[in-house]
């Protein structure tokens, strides 16, 4: 195994709870507790999920599922703040992240999902195209603030194999 791609991890994904709190924060100081209050919030709710991936007893990464999607596009699930701990990217954590979304919004039965992604940040593109995600077409536009410089962003979105017979009626 080469330095460049260590033993994958097997890390357990659960939604996060408030005990996690304080490991979230320090996972990425960035983050206001306003945000981290609001998701776990919308996760007791059943609105979102936030889901934190573990390793032994620490918190080494997390990502933010809005289950209701955006005002123009309700029906697809976003993907918010996919995040590794740097010193555990590349272990396979944040396609288990990704791989456990996308079942939540599948088994929802949302016929999609989407997520907005840096333009400049061609790693977490070359994850995302490599899952089929591909680009909406909505221009290029500021999507918040990332480390301290307003960041430019592009909407990407993928269909799910929604089986449409689920829960429909019969013709047997
Ligand atoms: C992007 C990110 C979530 C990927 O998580 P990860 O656990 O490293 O990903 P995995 O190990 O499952 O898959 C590795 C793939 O992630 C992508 N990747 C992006 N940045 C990476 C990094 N710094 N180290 C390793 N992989 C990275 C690559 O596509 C890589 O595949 P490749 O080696 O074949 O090119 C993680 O690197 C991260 O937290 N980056 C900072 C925050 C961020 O950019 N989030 C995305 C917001 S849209």
């Amino acid at each position: 195994m080469s330095a460049d791609h260590p033993a994958p991890l097997d890390v357990t994904i659960r939604p996060a709870g408030a005990a996690d709190r304080a490991q979230i924060a320090a996972l990425k100081p960035s983050q206001a507790d306003v945000s981290i209050e609001r998701r776990l919030r919308e996760t007791r709710s059943g609105e979102s999920v936030y889901l934190v991936a573990i390793d032994g007893d620490r918190v080494v990464g997390h990502v933010f599922l809005r289950l209701y999607g955006n005002p123009s596009d309700p029906n697809a699930p976003v993907i918010e703040d996919l995040y590794i701990h740097a010193g555990f990217r590349g272990r396979g954590i944040g396609t288990a992240l990704l791989v456990r979304c996308e079942a939540i919004a599948r088994e929802g039965g949302h016929p999609a999902i989407q997520l907005s992604v840096g333009v400049q940040n061609e790693g977490a593109q070359r994850l995302y195209t490599r899952f089929g995600y591909v680009a909406t077409g909505r221009p290029v536009y500021i999507g918040g603030v990332y480390e301290g410089m307003p960041e430019r962003v592009m909407d990407l979105k993928k269909s799910l194999d929604v089986d449409t017979r689920k829960g429909s009626p019969s013709n047997d």
